[in-house]
């Protein structure tokens, strides 16, 4: 018993360092302050982002997108050859980090979530003859 407490407590401390989502999610309890500008959310990185992602189009079509940081890179890299978006050089990891953190698929499950199925309407076409 006291051995396995000791490694629960490891396995939370791997978890949380090793896994950006949870890591995040206990240090975001209180929601990021997000700039009234441009509506980015305040985080390492929003200036990049704000610099490199506002020239062509508003960065309110980057807030409203999630995807998670391969879809980030798929979405820089159609740019690139597709619309001349220049080469972000040592910008780009803390660029996609940020938008995989702030605008990642997880954030999108809790922004975007359906109200829950009318129990009752289910029931009653379950039990219908
Ligand atoms: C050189 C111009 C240019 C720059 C700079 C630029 N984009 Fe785009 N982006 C475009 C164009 C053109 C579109 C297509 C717009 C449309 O469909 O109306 C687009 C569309 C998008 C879309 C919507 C399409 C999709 O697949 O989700 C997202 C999200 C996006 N850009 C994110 C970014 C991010 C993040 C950056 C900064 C790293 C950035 N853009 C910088 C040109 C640019």
């Amino acid at each position: 018993m006291w051995r396995n407490r000791g490694s629960g407590a490891a396995l939370i401390a791997f978890l949380l360092a090793f896994h950006p989502a949870l890591a995040d999610n206990a240090a975001a309890q209180e929601p990021l302050p997000e700039d009234p500008e441009s509506g980015l959310v305040v985080a390492p990185g929003w200036e990049l982002v704000r610099a490199n992602c506002s020239a062509c189009h508003s960065t309110r079509l980057v807030v409203q997108n999630h995807k998670t940081q391969a879809g980030w890179v798929h979405t820089i890299r159609w740019m690139q050859e597709k619309h001349g978006l220049w080469d972000l050089g040592a910008s780009e990891e803390t660029i996609v980090s940020y938008l995989a953190s702030h605008y990642g698929t997880q954030t999108q499950a809790a922004g975007f979530r359906r109200r829950p199925l009318n129990q009752p309407a289910l029931e009653s076409t379950e039990n219908a003859p």
